[in-house]
C-alpha cells in the first residue's frame, strides 16, 4: 500500500479520567476528504489536536506523509500541514492583505513565492478586491476564505479542518466546498471534522465520531444504501408520533423535515407504526442523518445493556 497522508493508530486521550478519545485508528489517503462526523463534545477537535501534533495521545500514534508529529522536531512534517482550528482567529484590526502578510512571515516564504500563493488563493477565494478591508468587517464566509487562505500559504499536503464552515451561509459554503475540490485535485489530503450530516455527506469517506469512538465508517452514499432499519415520513400527528414513539420503543430516531416527521423504525416493527397511522405514514429513502441518529441511538442501548 502507498504512504496514507494521514494515519491514526488506535489514538486514545483522556482528560481528568475522562476519555475524549479512545482507541481511533484512521487512514486518509492523498487526494481524499476525510469527514470526521458527531456531535458537541464527541472528539473532533482532540482528534485533530493530535493529528496536528499540538496534543500529546495518552496511546497510539499518528503519522503525516510517514513522518511523526511527536518525533523529536515532528519529523519535518509541519511544512506538510495545515491546521484551521475550530476558534480560528485572523486579526481583526489588520487588513486582508496585512493577515496574509503575517503568514508569510510567520512560514518564512521567499517573497516571489509568497506573491505567486497570495495572488492565486485571493483569486480563488474572490477576496482580490478587498485587499485593504480588514478582517473584522468582512463577511462570515469571506473571514473563513481568508482563514483558509491563510492556511493554505505554504501549500500544505494535508489540511486539517475543524469546523471550517460554521456560521457561514450556504452560498458561501458552497463557494467553500468548491475550493476544497480544487485543492483535493491537485492530491491535497483533508480531514473535516463537522457536526452536520449534509456536509458529511460531501466527503469522499466518513468516520462517525460519538463519544470518542468512531461508530462507522466507510463512504456516506454506501452507508445510506446499506443501511439496515427502515424509514418512513409521517405526515402531521406529531403529538401521536412522540407518544407513539415514547411507548412503543419501536423508533430508533425522529427528526421533524418541514410539516412532516421522519422516523427510524426498528427492523420488523414496522407493523406498529403502520396500524397506528395507516395512510399517513409512507416509506422514505434513509438519509445520512437517519443513519448517524439511530446509530448513537444503538449505542447507547448498547451501553445501557452493557
Ligand atoms: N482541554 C480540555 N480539558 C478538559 N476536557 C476537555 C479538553 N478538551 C476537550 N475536553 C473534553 O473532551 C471531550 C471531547 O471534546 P472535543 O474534542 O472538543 O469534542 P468536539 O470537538 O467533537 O466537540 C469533551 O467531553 C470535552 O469536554
Ligand atoms: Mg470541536
Amino acid at each position: 500500500m502507498s504512504e496514507a497522508a494521514v494515519e491514526a493508530v488506535e489514538l486514545r486521550r483522556a482528560f481528568g479520567g475522562q476519555l475524549a478519545v479512545s482507541s481511533l485508528s484512521l487512514r486518509v489517503e492523498p487526494g481524499e476528504i476525510y469527514g470526521l462526523v458527531g456531535p458537541d463534545g464527541a472528539g473532533k477537535t482532540t482528534t485533530l489536536r493530535m493529528l496536528a501534533g499540538l496534543l500529546d495521545p495518552d496511546g497510539g500514534r499518528v503519522s503525516i506523509l510517514g513522518r511523526d508529529p511527536f518525533a523529536r522536531g515532528g519529523g519535518g512534517f509541519r511544512e506538510f500541514l495545515g491546521y484551521m482550528p475550530q476558534q480560528y482567529s485572523l486579526y481583526g484590526d489588520l487588513t486582508v492583505d496585512e493577515n496574509l502578510a503575517f503568514f508569510r512571515e510567520m512560514f518564512c516564504l521567499r517573497r516571489e513565492a509568497f506573491a505567486r500563493r497570495k495572488e492565486r488563493l485571493l483569486a480563488l477565494t474572490r477576496l482580490a478586491p478587498f485587499g485593504r478591508r480588514r478582517a473584522s468587517a468582512l463577511s462570515g464566509g469571506m473571514y473563513k476564505k481568508l482563514a483558509l487562505a491563510s492556511v493554505l500559504l505554504h501549500e500544505p499536503k494535508v489540511l486539517l479542518l475543524d469546523e471550517p464552515t460554521n456560521g457561514v451561509d450556504p452560498v458561501s459554503r458552497r463557494e467553500f466546498w468548491d475550493l476544497l475540490h480544487g485543492f483535493l485535485a491537485e492530491g491535497m489530503a483533508i480531514v473535516f471534522a463537522t457536526p452536520t450530516m449534509d456536509e458529511a455527506a460531501r466527503c469522499h469517506r466518513v468516520g462517525l465520531l460519538y463519544e470518542g469512538r468512531l461508530l462507522e465508517e466507510g463512504r456516506p452514499g454506501e452507508l445510506v444504501r446499506a443501511f439496515e432499519q427502515p424509514v418512513f415520513r409521517v405526515s402531521g400527528e406529531r403529538d401521536r408520533l412522540e407518544a407513539w414513539v415514547e411507548e412503543s420503543g419501536d423508533a430508533l430516531a425522529f427528526t421533524p423535515a418541514g410539516a412532516e416527521l421522519r422516523v427510524v423504525v426498528r427492523r420488523g416493527r414496522e407493523k406498529s407504526l403502520l396500524e397506528t397511522f395507516g395512510s399517513a405514514a409512507s416509506p422514505a429513502m434513509p438519509t445520512f442523518e437517519d443513519l448517524f441518529l439511530a446509530r448513537v441511538r444503538e449505542r447507547r442501548e448498547a451501553e445501557r445493556r452493557a
